[in-house]
């Protein structure tokens, strides 16, 4: 994997680069739509890379190990292969979801043992078989086991259990040089940084990661009830340490604002459930605010569902129909949805890097955040 800067902002941290891997190139910032289950949930393949133009998408290891299990994606020849994908796949290493979907789960140095919400049976989660599972998925980037604190979460136990991440860390760093790549294409290792919401942990768990010299980092732990002025503090503390010229990627953010915000504090990568889970309860984003489509107020707009046209849902179809389909219930209704949030947040993400090669970001980046932060 490559890592290019092309440009700065004077005025913040931002930055704009370009990431180049065997499944091609990922300009940077960027957002990943989220394919769980090894599909972003209602958009075809070809709607991700011709309408909305997603060079990259995340899969869950927790998820892709329970269904279709592993052995299903060896015999397919990966996940890419699978799913008929042939741009960039992240996998995120299932030490988040373990936390926050299955019963049960005992955490121990050894790993985590957890209860699968599918069918209640019993599976361990250790540094080694992650990697290895990751390993067999095949994605082009996968990331480091770590546990993912709450929020809020007790000092000493946010100190714990960010020695242990980077314990769990080393242990897949010295397992992967094991694993040869599966595929014949290269597989990049992203280590997180943890700590919580305390700025001397969160430092100390940056100096581990930075350390660790991998070719790229990510921050966790964020994004799971705190205020938001927390989370840029602990963005802002991260990124001071971590290296500049590796990319950087902040898991689970989050709101159109968030993302702002945190392009402009020196984040390159981002992935959330928002743009796809919102949409499919109606919510819909747009550059002007937040929309909630099911309401009366939209019955008999017949105007475009958005006049920017992003993607060819937002021309092609009204306000008013959209808020029908919702209201008899049509999958159709979350399917467009989908497409025009995901279609609205490569937007924004694409716009921000050409007001940071432009070198009027910030003034861009205010501008947006006050006229985003409205329901309309
Ligand atoms: N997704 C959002 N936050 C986290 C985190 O802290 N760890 C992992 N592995 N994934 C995440």
């Amino acid at each position: 994997m490559k890592f290019e800067l092309k440009g700065k902002d004077l005025q913040s941290k931002a930055r704009a680069g370009v990431i180049t891997t065997d499944h091609g190139v990922i300009e940077t910032p960027i957002f990943m739509p989220v394919g769980t289950v090894a599909s972003v949930k209602g958009v075809h393949q070809r709607e991700l890379k011709n309408d909305i133009n997603a060079d990259v998408i995340l899969g869950n290891t927790y998820h892709l190990y329970l269904r279709p299990q592993t052995r299903i994606l060896e015999q397919a020849g990966g996940l890419h292969k699978f799913m008929n994908w042939d741009r960039n796949i992240l996998t995120d290493s299932g030490g988040y979801q373990v936390y926050s979907l299955s019963a049960n789960r005992k955490i121990k140095e050894e790993g985590v043992k957890f209860k699968s919400h599918i069918d209640g049976s019993y599976h361990t989660f250790t540094p080694e078989n992650v990697m290895e599972i990751q390993r067999t998925i095949g994605a082009d980037i996968i990331m480091a086991f770590d546990e993912c604190t709450p929020y809020p979460c007790d000092y000493n136990y946010a100190k714990r259990s960010m020695h242990m991440t980077h314990r769990w860390l080393d242990r897949c760093v010295n397992h992967l040089e094991k694993l040869p790549f599966k595929y014949g294409y290269e597989q990049s290792f992203f280590p997180i940084v943890q700590g919580s919401t305390y700025k001397d942990l969160r430092l100390q768990s940056a100096e581990y990661i930075a350390n660790a010299g991998a070719v790229g980092n990510a921050i966790g732990g964020l994004s799971v009830g705190e205020p938001a002025e927390e989370m840029y503090a602990m963005t802002e503390v991260v990124c001071s340490v971590l290296p500049e010229d590796k990319p950087r990627y902040l898991m689970g953010v989050g709101t159109p604002i968030n993302i702002l915000e945190n392009i402009a504090l020196g984040i390159d990568m981002f992935d959330c459930v928002m743009p796809t889970r919102n949409a499919r309860n109606g919510m819909l984003f747009t550059a002007h605010g937040s929309i909630n489509i099911k309401n009366k107020k939209w019955e008999d707009d017949f105007s475009a569902l958005d006049e920017m046209d992003m993607t060819y849902v937002d021309t092609e179809y009204s306000k008013a129909y959209l808020r029908h389909l919702f209201s008899v219930n049509e999958r159709l209704a979350m399917q467009i949805a989908t497409i025009h949030n995901l279609g609205f947040y490569l937007w924004l993400v694409r716009e921000a890097r050409k007001h940071i090669l432009a070198g009027d970001f910030r003034a861009w980046k205010e501008m947006m955040v006050k006229q985003m932060d409205k329901r309309l």
